[in-house]
């Protein structure tokens, strides 16, 4: 029998989505499909031969737990020059992803029964290491009027004694809300009365912000209060390396200290491969970077007009990410022709599916009525979905 934490927490619906869609799709069925959370760029050649020589160059046995020397001064490097913060190597880890950084940092601090406080819409996974870490999650709701955003009262509202941990996603998976300096001051001005709240702030998609905003975050907006912040970043999104399995982490050394601790007795270092490309990619060229951000947007933009020309759905543009979260209540009560009602957003990713559309129900992100798509699929394969969508949303009455 399954230990109970485990039994308590449901499956994650993105996973069910996915696995739900590889089987139509291994059946001959063919699926535009929206669900998936990774750039559809290449690995750029300069980061790939970085690997293909570290396995020349024989860099195939374990390095040490939290991460090699070299990549640890590549991230500093990093957290200076992009967000002006400054770290030793001892206040650095490097994890298999910053996936499993970021449980482990959740586990490093979190006691049975604390309250742990994340906004909703929320990433399933920011939830689920939550729970598996025995917190208690605090949902705070946004919503599509508001962007999404946590407010600096709403947060004060949440907080109690037994408050010990706040997640901050920014732009965040799956709204794609991107909080500017002013919000998170606010924020921050919040944290500096109740001392024993710490933060994790997820910057996995830093690089990827619209329409001239500037990219911020708490440690550095917030000095002050960087001893009781956790910066965790990675290689995933931003340089398309999704495969490659390496995130990182910057914050005060007893946290740091804390997850290698863990590290050292669950998960050994990250692959010796994958972290010469990681330093690679932090020490290259990044002039890319600018223009996968602007076909990001011209593919949002596209998505989010033709999500707004079908009846009953409702987008706004989002700040950042590649993730657009709109709004289905319109459709809420809607009968199919087979005479099924669509009474949540499960139900209308059901029935998209048998359109030949895979989309994230809001239940994946604890909200509903709203569902989740990614663009990082083609403008061709945009329009193909978004036609498909429209046709299967026409013949609901
Ligand atoms: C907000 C956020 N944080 C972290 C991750 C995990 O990234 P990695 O691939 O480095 O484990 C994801 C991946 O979807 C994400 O969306």
């Amino acid at each position: 029998m399954l230990a109970r934490t485990i039994a308590a927490i449901p499956a994650s619906a993105i996973s069910s989505i996915f696995d739900q869609a590889t089987a139509l799709r291994e059946g001959g069925r063919d699926l535009v499909d929206f669900s998936i959370g990774e750039p559809d760029f290449d690995t750029p050649a300069h980061i790939c031969e970085a690997g293909a020589q570290a396995i020349a160059d024989g860099i195939t046995r374990y390095t040490s737990t939290d991460g090699t020397a070299a990549l640890k001064d590549a991230i500093a490097r990093k957290f200076l020059r992009d967000n002006g913060l400054k770290f030793s190597r001892a206040e650095i880890v490097v994890g298999a992803g910053a996936k499993p950084l970021l449980a482990t940092a959740v586990q490093a601090v979190i006691n049975p029964g604390e309250e742990a406080i994340l906004t909703s819409p929320a990433w399933t996974s920011h939830l689920g290491m939550l729970q598996l870490a025995g917190a208690r999650p605090v949902l705070l709701e946004t919503n599509l009027e508001g962007n999404f955003k946590l407010t600096a009262s709403a947060l004060e509202a949440a907080i109690t004694p037994a408050t010990r941990l706040l997640i901050l996603c920014s732009p965040s998976n799956p709204t794609g809300a991107v909080y500017s300096a002013e919000q998170l001051q606010a924020l921050a001005e919040v944290l500096r009365r109740h001392p024993q709240v710490l933060v994790i702030s997820d910057d996995l998609y830093e690089h990827i912000v619209f329409d001239g905003r500037e990219f911020a975050t708490l440690a550095a907006v917030a000095p002050d209060l960087s001893k009781r912040v956790l910066t965790v970043n990675g290689v995933s999104k931003a340089y398309a390396m999704t495969g490659w399995r390496i995130g990182f982490g910057g914050g005060p050394k007893w946290w740091t200290d804390g997850i290698r601790l863990i590290f050292s007795q669950n998960n050994g270092g990250p692959c010796s491969i994958s972290q010469i490309a990681a330093t690679a990619a932090l020490d290259g060229p990044r002039e890319f970077l600018a223009d996968w951000r602007d076909i990001y947007r011209r593919r949002r933009d596209l998505a989010v007009a033709g999500i707004n020309n079908i009846d009953g759905l409702r987008a706004r543009a989002p700040e950042g990410a590649f993730y657009i979260m709109p709004d289905c209540g319109g459709l809420i009560g809607k009968c199919r022709p087979d005479g099924q009602i669509i009474e949540s957003s499960t139900d209308l990713a059901a029935w998209f599916l048998d359109a030949g559309v895979v989309v994230v129900p809001g239940a994946g992100f604890s909200c509903d009525p709203y569902f989740r798509l990614s663009i990082a699929l083609s403008e061709a394969e945009i329009k193909r979905g978004l036609q498909r969508m429209a046709a299967a949303c026409d013949i609901l009455k």
